[in-house]
């Protein structure tokens, strides 16, 4: 790797910036935080005397201008537009999870990410997580499953965000947030839809929670050859099947109030089992945990492989750095992000009409 220093210029100052991506690109030698930007400027200037950042915007495109920037992480709300703004100004990026909020956003973005020659990922950590990449050895070896079960019931966000000092000045006008919402919410009407524009939260659920479900299932199983049943079984919760060359998956996703995290992988195979459960996303230094099922002679064995410990989105920022300075081939493309909304409009295009 050679003996260079990234600068990152990082765009949405907001909860998982402050959470995640600052600390690690803080601690991290292969990077320097070059500039912040905000919409609120007073948590940009908050969080640049913090980090003793100077160069502090709020509008993202005078970012982009800034010579002093190779890479971006986008942390805002609506990415896409930011993503092309960025790949045009010839910047690395990580985008945070969705890629864009509509498939038709985001095809484009993968072509022109593939052309520039840039890195561009998506911040899928879980791809990251240690024992996500056991997991998927695990699975592997067990052969063709004979059905697959995805549950995501997350947990109290409320109570993990409260582990970490957060800074939030709330100077940024109600009507600009609610125009931005408004927009959004267009865009994914017409994306859904006459027939199905009534699902609009429930696709706003599999974009933000649901999305990193997609996307470690597409990591284990590939695309599912098309979605035999679609249903939403509450306010914010949804139930699909998904086919896999016949092999069944049944995917289950809502927003609980647990205390725990509850988000697992589970596929059942002919003699063994093995279930990946992930961990509270805002924990540092916690990988997934492996449990296999399986014979041992005439007898049943379980095992628990509880994974390195050491955080997705650290090892993220590593591989980032990796792919810039050493050509390593990114593990969450663009393409990634475009094939999980692609699936996500499916699944909400199975379920029966709901009109607005
Ligand atoms: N990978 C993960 O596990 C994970 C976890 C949480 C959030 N996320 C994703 O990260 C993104 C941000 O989530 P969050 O929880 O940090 O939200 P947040 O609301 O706390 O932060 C977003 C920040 O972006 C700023 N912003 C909004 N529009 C902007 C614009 N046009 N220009 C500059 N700044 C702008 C806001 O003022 C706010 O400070 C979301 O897309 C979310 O899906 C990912």
């Amino acid at each position: 790797m050679q003996d260079r220093v990234i600068g990152v210029g990082v765009i949405g100052c907001g909860e998982i910036a402050q959470l995640m991506h600052l600390p690690y690109l803080q601690e991290l030698p292969a990077f320097r935080i070059a500039a912040l930007c905000d919409i609120s400027p007073g948590t940009v200037d908050k969080i640049g005397e913090h980090y003793s950042v100077a160069a502090r915007y709020s509008d993202h495109r005078a970012l982009l201008a800034d010579p002093n920037i190779d890479a971006v992480v986008i942390c805002t709300y609506d990415h896409g537009g930011m993503v092309a703004d960025a790949i045009r100004a010839g910047k690395h990026l990580i985008v945070e999870k969705p890629l864009a909020f509509t498939p038709q956003e985001a095809r484009p973005l993968v072509e022109q990410a593939e052309r520039s020659g840039l890195v561009a990922l998506v911040g899928y950590m879980k791809f990251y997580d240690p024992g996500y990449e056991i997991g998927l050895e695990r699975i592997a070896a067990i052969g063709r499953p004979k059905s697959i079960h995805v549950h995501d019931f997350a947990g109290r966000f409320d109570r993990y965000g409260k582990l970490y000092t957060q800074t939030r000045i709330a100077d940024v006008s109600a009507d600009l947030l609610a125009a931005g919402r408004n927009a959004v919410a267009k865009r994914i009407e017409a994306a859904l839809g006459p027939d199905h524009a009534g699902y609009r939260d429930l696709y706003h659920l599999l974009l933000g929670l649901g999305s990193h479900d997609l996307a470690v299932m597409r990591g284990a199983f590939g695309a599912p050859s098309g979605v035999v049943h679609a249903r939403q079984t509450g306010p914010n919760q949804l139930l699909a099947v998904l086919d896999y060359d016949g092999v069944p998956c049944l995917l289950d996703v809502a927003l609980a109030q647990y205390e725990w995290w509850d988000e697992w992988i589970h596929v059942h195979g002919e003699r063994e089992e093995v279930r990946i459960d992930f961990q509270n996303p805002y924990f540092r230094n916690a990988s997934a945990i492996v449990r296999v099922r399986e014979a041992a002679g005439e007898t049943a064995s379980e095992r628990v492989i509880p994974g390195i410990p050491d955080t997705a989105f650290r090892r993220e920022w590593l591989h980032f750095a990796d792919c810039i300075l050493a050509g390593a081939k990114p593990r969450t493309p663009l393409s990634g992000g475009l094939a999980d909304l692609d699936l996500a409009v499916q699944i909400i295009q199975a379920m029966p009409p709901k009109r607005l």
